[in-house]
């Protein structure tokens, strides 16, 4: 990575203005899920043994522009607290005399969480306000550190806004992880590179699709867009779900993968279908999906077809499931791809919220390679799109 990184400067005596992803599930102000808080934790202690103190902000959820108890921070401070077994500092605002006064009072090895960025409608701004927003969040360190890989792709206040107001910006380790498994792999990947796509639209995959295509040995479709390419070869698809304005560039894509002759493009050859997606409805695995019935899951010839690749393959990246994979009887397509790459020593990098929740259901988060912590931002680096959060950064001499 060619972006100064926190290892690149010294934290002593210094207060670091830190940008996470806490953009975690609450219930009842409870965090249900601390994967994200986890995930920055390498970040904070280097900070704090290097002997800085931290200002942290982020963002939770969309509000609509207001503060909204309902999204906000205090019960990430709370779990951090937890986590790292230092008292954490919460204040109601991110800008303002409270956090003034506060970052002013802020002692080396202090932690301070903001209340949620997205308080204020100029964090995601595409005007003036946002710049002048960003100005004011600068004021809280005395340099940047961006760790929020999973807000990376947006040009927001807090992401990327901040860098022309403080320097040096530099990338935390859960950034510089994430870059250099999603980049290095779809660079320079150990072959045979197979790439797994699912999810329900073709929509949100095409550009990954266009991209990785003509870099990986495979690319194995699966999950409801499937049936979006299957519509577009003409055949029978029943009920399934079919995105219309997306069968020509469907079909281009799979003539595109046949002409090449360099990698191939698989969809599924059986599915599991039913009449309505509905736990523990009655299903059967056809080739040929019936009137009548939906395609829910890849079949067991699919999976077989689908396990041998994840075998052979040195780099495997997967993102979204092959069927409804929470309403079961149409888990075991998404099982199958889990358990085969738990099975294999390739690298292995998942991405996607419920591919990477298939994972850790399944108990195998130890077994792979790497999780991204990024669902939108992980997407738009397989597109092969530059991330405003990164390309802000301070570039290494
Ligand atoms: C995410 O959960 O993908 C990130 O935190 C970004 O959230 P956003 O899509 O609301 O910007």
């Amino acid at each position: 990575m060619n972006k100064k990184t926190v290892k690149d400067v010294s934290f002593q005596g210094k207060k670091a203005l830190v940008r996470v992803d806490f953009n975690v599930p609450l219930a009842d102000g409870v965090v249900q899920d601390d994967t994200r808080i986890r995930a920055a934790l390498p970040t904070l202690n280097h900070i704090l043994e290097d002997g800085g103190s931290l200002v942290l902000m982020s963002h939770l959820g969309r509000p609509k522009g207001g503060p909204d108890p309902k999204f906000s921070l205090k019960p990430a401070a709370d779990r951090l607290s937890e986590l790292i077994g230092k008292p954490v500092q919460f204040v109601s605002d991110c800008i303002g005399d409270e956090v003034k006064a506060a970052v002013d009072s802020l002692q080396p090895g202090g932690i301070l969480l903001l209340e949620n960025v997205r308080f204020h409608e100029a964090e995601t701004a595409k005007d003036d306000s946002c710049r002048e927003f960003a100005k004011q969040l600068a004021q809280w360190g005395d340099l940047f550190v961006n760790d929020a890989f999973g807000s990376a792709h947006r040009p927001h206040a807090s992401v990327s806004g901040v860098t022309e107001f403080l320097q040096p910006s530099v990338a935390g380790f859960l950034l510089e992880k994430e870059i250099e498994y999603l980049v290095n792999a779809t660079t320079d990947p150990e072959r045979p590179f197979v790439a797994i796509l699912g999810g329900a639209k073709v929509s949100d995959k095409i550009g990954v699709i266009k991209n990785l295509l003509p870099k990986v040995d495979a690319l194995l479709i699966g999950g409801a867009m499937a049936y979006t390419f299957m519509a577009s070869e003409g055949k029978d698809i029943g009920n399934s779900l079919v995105e219309e304005d997306k069968l020509d560039e469907a079909s281009e894509l799979l003539i595109d993968a046949e002409e090449s002759k360099k990698n191939e493009m698989l969809i599924p050859v059986d599915h599991v279908v039913a009449e309505k997606l509905e736990a523990n409805t009655p299903s059967e695995v056809v080739r040929d999906i019936p009137d009548g019935k939906m395609a829910l899951d890849i079949g067991p010839k699919t999976r077989e077809m689908y396990c041998e690749w994840i075998k052979k393959a040195k780099t495997v990246i997967w993102n979204g499931p092959m069927g409804v994979f929470e309403t079961p009887p149409f888990h075991e397509g998404t099982e199958a791809v889990a358990k085969a790459l738990a099975d294999s020593d390739c690298m292995s990098i998942i991405g996607g919220g419920d591919s990477v929740s298939a994972i850790n259901k399944l108990g195998f988060a130890d077994k792979v390679t790497h999780i991204s912590t990024g669902g939108g931002a992980s997407l738009e680096l397989l597109e092969g799109k530059e991330l405003p959060g990164l390309t802000s950064l301070t570039d290494r001499d």
